[in-house]
């Protein structure tokens, strides 16, 4: 791998080959999702515990102080609304050279398999690492599920990710299923895990996590499960330890409750 390649990765994935991605792209699409109307007061708090951010041009430039800023991960697809015809039907937002001027350690782009779309979002994915390879800047496959959460079961999801890997992305965000070992085993290059929406409970966040990390992902690229929780910092922190700490789900928890009870009352 050659040099700038190597070195925007590692920015990304720190030495212990793990990570902690903090995903607040979500009104590219949704809108002023909730408790992410303002994005750069929900990240401020939060932000230290990550490893890097993913999230769109308009949101960086507007909301993120470039000084001590993380490592970013730019979205660079779009073009679509919940309100729209058809989430699948996403293209490129965002030229290369705004991601280089932007100084982006990778670029993320959403890719719909089994949809109407299927073809033109992998086409637009082999064009984004084409771009991204003469310039030394990793591509982060986001395998869409859109509105059909039930899509997400390990033989979708499989042949999801390596289809992703196979057209050249460099890292792979996926969610967490039953039977995970089978995404993981079959895509050659690091899985991260999305969160999907708030769950009823934290422990169930926490034992995701824990399984896909033991069954190989490296990380999670996990948002609304983090700041939209009462207590984001806790929770930010109980899944960090998780990963770059091996914490079993119950030690998570402990943390979650301990730093809630040192913080008080939620925001
Ligand atoms: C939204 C995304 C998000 O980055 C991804 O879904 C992770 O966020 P969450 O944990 O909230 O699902 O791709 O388009």
């Amino acid at each position: 791998m050659e040099w700038g390649m190597a070195n925007r990765l590692a920015r990304l994935i720190p030495s212990d080959g793990r990570c902690l991605f903090m995903p607040i792209d979500h009104g590219y699409f949704q809108g002023p999702t909730r408790m992410l109307e303002q994005p750069g007061k929900t990240l401020e708090p939060i932000m230290p515990y990550a490893d890097g951010v993913f999230v769109t041009r308009g949101v960086l430039r507007s909301c993120i102080d470039p000084s001590g800023a993380k490592p970013i991960i730019l979205r660079v697809s779009g073009g679509t609304s919940m309100v729209g015809a058809d989430l699948a039907n996403e293209g490129i937002t965002t030229d290369i050279d705004e991601v280089i001027r932007l100084n982006a350690s990778a670029m993320g782009l959403s890719v719909f398999i089994g949809t109407s779309y299927e073809k033109d979002s992998l086409l637009n994915l082999s064009r984004l690492v084409n771009e991204g390879e003469k310039y030394g800047i990793p591509v982060m496959a986001v395998t869409a599920v859109g509105r059909e959460m039930e899509k997400r079961d390990a033989r979708y999801l499989a042949l999801a990710c390596r289809i992703t890997a196979e057209l050249g992305a460099r890292i792979v965000k996926t969610y967490w299923c039953e039977g995970f070992e089978r995404v993981v085993k079959g895509c050659p290059v690091p899985v991260v895990m999305a969160g999907g929406p708030q769950t009823e409970t934290e422990m169930q966040v926490f034992q995701f996590v824990h399984d896909g990390i033991q069954k190989g992902a490296i990380g999670v690229n996990l948002g609304r499960n983090i700041w939209q929780n009462e207590h984001p910092v806790a929770m930010i922190k109980a899944i960090r330890a998780i990963i770059h700490d091996d914490a079993t789900p119950e030690k998570a928890q402990q943390i979650y409750d301990a730093t809630k009870k040192e913080s008080g009352k939620g925001r």
